[in-house]
């Protein structure tokens, strides 16, 4: 007989046989930042995360930079919507400041924007609406001015997410035209309509008021269509490829590792950790070990990077 359990016998051996180790290298840290001052807000369906004005940030960096995460993905919460979103290419918007302020205070500390509109349109849709629908061509112009805009900030890394046919080829054409062609570009490429978005809905304000997003984002049942997004991306020119939800997704994430030669990305979404966190609270699972687990399991999916709000106390874990 064969026998398997020889190699699992001591913590040591299975040390040795361990084929995936997570890592707080693979990490980048969702941060909410909202316009106004004195803001340190709880989000009540995601506990342990919070919206902080900018004054009241470098707590949560200071604690970033101890941990050795190596990167923050910032989403803003603006003061003002309106129906194109036009705060998010004003040079002085909130996410602007926080790109200034990171890079003035945290140099090293490697910063990514999300790149969309839902957060500061009046209706909450990911671009222009014509005819109770997002127009693609029309926000694609936009796209270009937002990015440009987190390009003279100082932003690290630009990553789009709204899932808009064209906006890789856009934003690398824009950036190198401005001369930005060492700035790269994440594509959130494989992004579902997902429930598992609702407490970041919450979070950054920015539900759709009506309708919902399956004209832009995907059915969740495709996974040849997956391949087919990334296929583009890819061809676009985008340095990173992202998949999101995670954890439902985790036959994409193989998919993109086992297809692209480009560094494979996933979005351990909100929804993700608040279910753990529920769960946990109730003392229904051990929390800490089923968010380490579930890490670990988009890393042995594929995923080089993972995108968490877990990054913080996964890294506490990690780093002792
Ligand atoms: C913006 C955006 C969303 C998320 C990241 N970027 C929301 C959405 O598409 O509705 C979700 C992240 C999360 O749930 O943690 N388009």
């Amino acid at each position: 007989m064969y026998r398997t359990r020889r190699l699992r016998k001591t913590e040591n051996i299975r040390r040795l046989v361990r084929e995936t180790k997570l890592s707080v290298d693979d990490f980048i840290y969702p941060l909410f930042i909202e316009e106004g001052s004195a803001i340190e807000a709880d989000i009540v369906s995601m506990p342990g995360i919070k919206r902080f004005s900018l004054d009241r940030i470098s707590k949560e960096l200071d604690e970033v930079v101890a941990l050795n995460i190596p990167s923050v993905m910032l989403f803003g919460i603006p003061s003002q919507k309106d129906e194109e979103g036009t705060e998010t290419w004003n040079d002085n918007g909130i996410i602007q400041q926080a790109i200034r302020l990171i890079k003035e205070n945290y140099p090293t500390l490697y910063v990514v924007t999300d790149v969309c509109f839902c957060e500061y349109t009046s209706h909450g849709h990911c671009g222009i609406i014509y005819q109770n629908d997002v127009d693609n061509d029309a926000t694609l112009p936009n796209i270009a001015k937002q990015v440009i805009s987190h390009a003279k900030a100082g932003v690290d890394m630009v990553a789009p997410s709204g899932m808009i046919d064209g906006s890789i080829e856009t934003i690398r054409k824009a950036l190198d035209d401005e001369g930005y062609y060492n700035l790269p570009i994440m594509g959130y490429s494989v992004k579902y309509a997902s429930a598992f978005y609702g407490p970041f809905r919450d979070a950054a304000d920015s539900a759709p008021a009506f309708g919902d997003r399956r004209t832009y984002q995907m059915d969740p049942a495709n996974r040849n269509e997956g391949l087919r997004e990334a296929t583009y991306d890819d061809a676009e020119d985008a340095d990173i490829l992202m998949v999101k939800p995670a954890l439902s997704y985790l036959d994409i994430i193989r998919d993109l590792k086992n297809n692209f030669d480009k560094p494979i990305a996933c979005y351990n979404v909100s929804g993700e950790y608040a279910m753990v966190k529920a769960a946990a609270e109730k003392g229904w699972i051990d929390g800490e070990r089923v968010m380490m687990e579930s890490l670990l399991s988009m890393k042995r999916a594929g995923a080089d990077i993972i995108i968490t709000y877990f990054a913080k106390e996964a890294a506490r874990l990690l780093n002792r």
